[in-house]
Order: structure tokens, then C-alpha cells, then sequence
């Protein structure tokens, strides 16, 4: 077996400043060497022809060992980049082509991370939890329409699809992961009081796959609940399993409360390994600080750990982990690095 192949797609706004501390890192980080494709996917190629994801750059993207994404998207409401067309055609085209049907965001605060929450509330214990998303269905995929758009009888639906079988293997992987994890418990979210037909489907499935999982303790909680107790208990959490919107908040959030947006790193993963994995942070491509040197690349350096550790190198992915750790440590208010001093610092630590 040669070099590992990569796809890159820095994409928009920040996601190429912070893709560039990403290899840099991994380049130091990593037992072997990696042969990179960067794929120039994204507003400006899609602004100067038209093309957001052709099928011949899919099927080339899809041959690669692994994909490291930065961000996608434009500024909010520019009338030249209709809101959708890179996240949908890009992005979730990506989650859904290459099958990432578990969507994976481990929230952790590290020891000296500044946390908006209060005292007493980080008394209550560590906050060490993972959200596994579903990744491919739900309100994403693309369900519904409008009719008699622009008039007083606009309708507008987004018709949230939910499969037996792929409910199924979402929970199925949350349960795996929480019985390797030493506090063994797994939360579903969900909003079963409302969202009846989905809802009782994912707590059906969720009962069965928990009754062969009797090492892993359970628990409920409706979405709104559990927004609550992010903020006043996040140290109730060890594994969340919920739907790829309610997942999609819960990530944010979970961000927030464990240091910030800028930490924040996820894989798109495909667990049966039909398709390359996709590794990328949490956020987006905040146009607002933009081609500044100012985006914290810590979330696309540890999403790159996450994707050494998806290709069977978890020392290396722990290596990075530890020097984030410990730039985290020495990291204090008032001062600030551009955004290549921080990858510097972090690879100068491997
Ligand atoms: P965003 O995550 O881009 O930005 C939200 C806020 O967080 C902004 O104030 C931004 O400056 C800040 N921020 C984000 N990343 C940061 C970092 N690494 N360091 C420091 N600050 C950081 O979310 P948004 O403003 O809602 O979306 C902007 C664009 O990005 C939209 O077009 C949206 O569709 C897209 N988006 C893409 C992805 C993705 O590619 N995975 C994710 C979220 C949003
Ligand atoms: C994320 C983003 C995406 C999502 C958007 C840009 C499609 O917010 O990765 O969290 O909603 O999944
Ligand atoms: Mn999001």
C-alpha cells in the first residue's frame, strides 16, 4: 500500500486559511506521507462557471482514502450566490453521495478553555461527550417545495425523511461507540412529543438496539430539554444520537459551551468504508473575518486528527490532540495570533 490519497477542499471564506494549518499539521503529525489533490470547489469556481459539483470531480473525489474539507458558503443574502446552492450542491451532496451517515462531533472542554459557562455548573464534572449526527436524511435531504411562491398563498415545506434503515444504522453506531467509552451511556434527542411518525420511529429503534446493549445506560430527552441541560449539566452527556437537523444545533451549542466555534471539529464518516470519510470543523466559512489571518484554525487542525485516527492512526490523531492541549494551556485573553502563528505553534509542539 502507497501513500494515503487526499482530497482537499478548502472551499470558501476562512476554509482555506484553516485547511492550510490543517496539513500543516498533518504533515508533521502523520506516520506516513500523504499524496493531497486540492479541488478548487467552491463560490469563486461556482461565480465564474457555473459549476458547484460536476459528476466527473465527485467520481474523482470519491477515489481518494480520505477527504479534508475546509468551509462552503458565501455572506448571508448576496444576491449573486443564492443561499443553498454551495451548501446543498457541495457540501451535502458530498455527506450524501459518499454515504456519511454518521456525522461525528466530539465536544470536550479542555483543562484552562475558557467556557461561557458558570462556575458551578463545570463543578458538576467534566464535559466529554460526542454527538453522533445522522448525516443523510431527515429535513436535508431535499424534500418538498414551494407552490405559488411570492403570493399571500405561498406554501413552503421541508419534508423531513426518516428510514428504518437508516435510523437503525445511526443508533447502531452510537451504541458501539458508547460501550468503548467508559461512562457507557448513551442519550437519544428528539422531539417524540411533536414529530410523531419520526419520532416514535427512532425511539422504537433506539429501545430495540438498547435492549442488545444492556452495558450501555440510556436516557431521552426532547430537544428543547436538552438545550437546557447543555447549559446547566453538560456533564450528564457521554454519547448523543439525534437527527441531522436537531444535530446540526446541538453541535453549535456544544461548540459554545467548550471553548468556541474555532475548537469545534467533525468527521463525516462512512462506518462500512463503501466511500471515503470527510473531516472538516464544525463551522462555516465566516465571511465575516475572511482572508484576515484572524479564523482559529484549532477545529480543521483537530478535525484532521479525527481523520488520522478514521485511517488507522490513533497514536498520531492523540499526538495532535495533546500539542492542541497544550497551545490551548498557554493560550490567554488579551492576546491574539494570526491564524498561521497558531498552526506554527501547534506543529512546532509535534
Ligand atoms: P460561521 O460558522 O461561518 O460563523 C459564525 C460566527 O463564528 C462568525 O462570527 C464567525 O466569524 C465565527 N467563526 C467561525 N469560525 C471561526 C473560526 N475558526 N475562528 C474564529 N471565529 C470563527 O457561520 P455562519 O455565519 O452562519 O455561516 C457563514 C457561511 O458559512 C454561510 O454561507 C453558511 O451556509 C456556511 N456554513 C458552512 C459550513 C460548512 O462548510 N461546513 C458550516 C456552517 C456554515
Ligand atoms: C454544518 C453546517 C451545514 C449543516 C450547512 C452549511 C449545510 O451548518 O456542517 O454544521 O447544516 O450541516
Ligand atoms: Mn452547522
Amino acid at each position: 500500500q502507497g501513500s494515503p490519497t487526499l482530497a482537499v477542499i478548502p472551499g470558501d471564506g476562512i476554509g482555506p486559511e484553516v485547511t492550510a494549518e490543517a496539513l500543516k499539521v498533518l504533515e508533521v503529525a502523520s506516520p506516513v506521507t500523504f499524496a493531497p489533490t486540492r479541488y478548487d470547489l467552491g463560490a469563486e469556481r461556482y461565480l465564474a462557471t457555473g459549476e458547484v459539483l460536476p459528476d466527473s470531480v465527485l467520481e474523482e473525489v470519491r477515489g481518494h482514502d480520505a477527504i479534508l474539507l475546509g468551509a462552503v458558503g458565501g455572506k448571508p443574502n448576496d444576491p449573486d450566490l443564492p443561499p443553498g446552492i454551495l451548501e446543498r450542491g457541495l457540501l451535502l451532496r458530498l455527506r450524501f453521495e459518499l454515504d456519511h451517515y454518521v456525522n461525528l462531533r466530539p465536544s470536550r472542554l479542555y483543562p484552562g478553555t475558557a467556557s461561557p459557562l458558570a462556575d458551578h455548573v463545570l463543578e458538576r464534572g467534566d464535559i466529554d461527550f460526542v454527538v453522533v449526527r445522522e448525516g443523510t436524511e431527515g429535513p436535508y435531504t431535499g424534500n418538498g417545495g414551494a407552490l405559488r411562491v411570492g403570493t399571500p398563498a405561498e406554501i413552503a415545506t421541508e419534508v423531513s425523511v426518516n428510514t428504518a434503515y437508516g435510523v437503525e444504522r445511526v443508533v447502531r453506531d452510537a451504541f458501539a461507540r458508547a460501550s468503548r467509552r467508559p461512562r457507557k451511556k448513551v442519550t437519544l434527542v428528539h422531539k417524540t412529543n411533536v414529530l410523531v411518525n419520526a419520532g416514535s420511529l427512532w425511539w422504537r429503534v433506539f429501545e430495540a438496539v438498547a435492549a442488545e446493549h444492556p452495558d450501555v445506560t440510556t436516557d431521552y430527552m426532547h430537544v428543547d430539554a436538552a438545550m437546557i441541560f447543555l447549559a446547566t449539566d453538560p456533564a450528564r452527556f457521554d454519547v448523543i444520537v439525534t437527527d441531522n437537523l436537531f444535530g446540526d444545533i446541538v453541535t453549535d451549542l456544544a461548540a459554545a459551551i467548550t471553548g468556541g466555534i474555532g475548537l469545534a471539529a467533525s468527521g463525516n464518516v462512512n462506518p462500512d468504508r463503501t466511500a471515503p470519510s470527510m473531516f472538516e470543523p464544525v463551522h462555516g466559512s465566516a465571511p465575516d473575518i475572511a482572508g484576515q489571518q484572524k479564523a482559529d484554525p484549532t477545529a480543521a487542525i483537530l478535525s484532521a486528527a479525527l481523520l488520522l485516527d478514521h485511517l488507522g492512526h490513533p497514536g498520531a490523531a492523540a499526538a495532535i490532540e495533546a500539542a492542541v492541549l497544550a497551545d490551548l494551556a498557554e493560550r490567554t485573553t488579551g492576546t491574539t495570533r494570526r491564524t498561521s502563528e497558531v498552526g506554527d505553534a501547534i506543529a512546532a509542539r509535534l
